[in-house]
């Protein structure tokens, strides 16, 4: 959702800080703007749409010199997607120019008493009452106006500022939404992720929030809003700029599908021992006492991360021994949940931004809680907030629907249900028999892509079909979830995921000729009972497209079609039936002619509520 790139340093910013927008795009944008502050002033371009045309305006611009600047990726919430709503703002009266990431909450407000005072507005937006509020507390110190007016505000802001009158500073904040430094040589990046600065440094620190950065060409300070110092944590971003590239595939998305087995084989490196049924996981054996004696563990997220969660329920409880309930982090965070004493709460997450994932974080551990993260962004904000964690370790993920991500949640979640296991009832060859079916996942997955064309095949029979379902039981009901929120979100085909059993209860009605209905009715322990519940779909007409195990006779009998995975124990299995679905809602997006990597209306991080 949005993003920010500011620059300061020896080179040109015009070009760094539009290659930084192109790298921050997959986040998802409405609009794009530039600011840059050299010899001859202030330049500012601003174009509704992607970046490419902001691009394009600006080569009709010579003047747009100088080696200061800030740019924006906007994703609107207050005003419409309106060139005069884009960012960078500027105020009125002391020259200040402003990008902003997030809500400023009382923003009506403030613009009421600036309006008071004389300011005028041209744009609908909250950043512009930043911008002025900002500029009304000017007074030749721009890092003093910025603090001065952050304490006036509430809301999330990620903010980069600079002013016409202090041509050699950058001035950046930061509360609820992320925000990075990136410390090169004579110069400095900042950009909501790192994906905007390893082209440049991979020496990065993030902002906490109520941080305040003031960057010159040779200098930093760092503070909060009310001027106590910060010592900035410089870490070693991983990602490598080849890991962002698109390669020879057509889409990242696509990229990412097809990466999962490379990307299960990093996250689970140095971590399974076989021969000792052992799981190690270094960000978790500071705090395994507690772990092992924890007396619940709340697992919670959003989307794709909550459906990795469910699996994650149905682990904890089979392997570990240990109740575990799911939750949606938008409903935790504001309904007062009890939390007892010896619970954990595990928050999921890609990007580890998510506000309101963040927030339920903050709800469980005001309450008590030890607090877990699985996230893939190193440094980001739930990995820096957690009391320990895993990391995903599949690489950035830049397609808005998350592929890689998934499974690399679902494969650490069962990690930590092994990891606890082994400490409360698990045997030890129970572990090392799970260890030695979880290591041989990424090779199944192998299998599975190998059948992409005819999966491709099967996708285009429905392609014309409005409303799907998906059915699912027990480990693989998430899965049910997960297939219909990919097909949804990427193809805007309506689906409806459940458990099978539910279909009795209501939506069979909704069954009429020809409609697809996509049963994951692999071998397992409801295999029987899923079973008949396609044989109620059929009786009604209904198109049943399965994922079956290979060799599986019986379901050829009733499936019209089927997408085949290999034989995996139960637990593992989510790791296997979830590909034909990616596959499947990849498909359907491309025939659709749909901007796979970001579709339209979402965001690949939801920063704000
Ligand atoms: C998944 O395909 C969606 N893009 C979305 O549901 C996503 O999973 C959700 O917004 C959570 O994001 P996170 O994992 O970065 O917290
Ligand atoms: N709230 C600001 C606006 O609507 C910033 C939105 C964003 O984060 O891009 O312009």
């Amino acid at each position: 959702m949005c993003g920010i790139v500011g620059y300061i340093g020896i080179s040109p910013a015009k070009g760094l800080l539009i290659e930084g927008l192109k790298r921050l795009e997959y986040r998802g944008y409405d609009s794009a703007g530039i600011a840059v502050l050299g010899d001859s002033g202030l330049h500012i371009e601003r174009a509704v749409g992607r970046v490419a045309k902001l691009e394009a305006k600006l080569e009709h611009h010579t003047a747009f010199d100088g080696s200061l600047g800030i740019a924006h990726t906007r994703w609107a919430t207050h005003g419409g997607v309106t060139e005069a709503n884009c960012h960078p703002h500027t105020d009125d009266k002391a020259g200040i120019c402003i990008v902003h990431n997030g809500i400023i909450e009382n923003y009506a407000a403030i613009r009421t008493w600036l309006e008071e005072r004389n300011h005028t507005f041209k744009s609908e937006t909250d950043t512009e009452v930043l911008a002025a509020l900002i500029g009304e507390l000017y007074d030749g110190d721009l890092e003093v106006a910025v603090k001065a007016a952050l304490r006036e505000v509430t809301g999330a802001y990620a903010i980069a500022v600079i002013c016409e009158n202090e041509p050699d500073v950058l001035v950046c904040a930061r509360k609820g939404s992320p925000l990075m430094v990136g410390v090169g040589a004579g110069e400095y990046v900042v950009a909501s992720d790192p994906s905007a600065i390893v082209a440049h440094t991979t020496r990065a620190f993030a902002l906490d929030d109520y941080n305040v950065v003031r960057l010159t060409r040779d200098s930093i300070r760092t503070s909060t809003i009310h001027n106590k110092a910060v010592t900035p944590k410089v870490m070693q971003l991983e990602a490598e700029l080849g890991q962002i590239e698109l390669g020879t595939y057509d889409h990242y998305m696509q990229k990412e599908i097809f990466e999962q087995p490379c990307a299960l084989r990093n996250t689970l490196r140095g971590r399974v021992d076989r021969d000792e049924g052992r799981i190690v996981l270094g960000g978790l054996l500071s705090r395994a006492k507690e772990l092992v004696r924890a007396r619940k563990f709340i697992l919670t997220g959003q989307g794709t991360a909550l459906h990795s969660a469910m699996i994650g329920e149905y682990l904890f409880e089979d392997l570990a021994k240990v109740p575990t309930e799911i939750e949606y982090a938008s409903e935790f965070r504001y309904r007062n949940p009890i939390v007892e004493e010896g619970t954990v709460v595990c928050a999921v997450s890609q990007s580890g931004e998510t506000a309101d994932t963040l927030a339920a974080l903050d709800e469980a551990t005001d309450k008590g809680a030890l607090s877990l993260g699985v996230v893939n962004v190193v440094g980001s904000s739930i990995a820096r907030q957690t009391d320990a964690g895993v990391y995903l370790r599949v690489g950035p993920e830049i397609g808005v629907a998350s592929t890689k991500a998934f499974t690399g949640q679902v494969t650490a979640l069962t990690m930590m249900a092994i990891f606890l296991g082994r400490r409360r009832l698990m045997s030890v060859e129970q572990c090392k028999q799970l260890i030695a079916e979880l290591e041989s996942i990424p090779d199944k997955i192998e299998q599975v892509l190998q059948q992409a064309d005819q999966i491709k095949a099967v996708t285009e029979k429905y392609i014309h079909r409005e409303n799907w379902l998906f059915m699912g039981r027990g480990y693989n009901y998430p899965i049910a979830l997960e297939g219909a929120l990919k097909l949804k979100e990427i193809s805007y085909i309506h689906a409806e995921g459940m458990p099978a059993a539910e279909m009795k209860h209501g939506p069979i009605a909704l069954i009429s000729e020809g409609m697809p209905a996509v049963f994951i009715a692999n071998r397992g322990a409801q295999y029987t009972k899923v079973l008949a519940n396609i044989e109620e779909v059929r009786a009604r007409g209904g198109h049943v497209i399965a994922v079956a195990t290979e060799g599986d006779t019986e379901i050829t009998k009733v499936a019209e079609d089927i997408l085949w995975v290999p034989e995996v124990a139960e637990p593992l299995s989510p790791l296997l039936t979830v590909v034909p679905l990616q596959l499947l809602a990849y498909y359907a997006a491309v025939a659709r002619g749909h901007d796979v990597d970001k579709p339209r209306n979402l965001a690949k991080s939801v920063t704000v509520e």
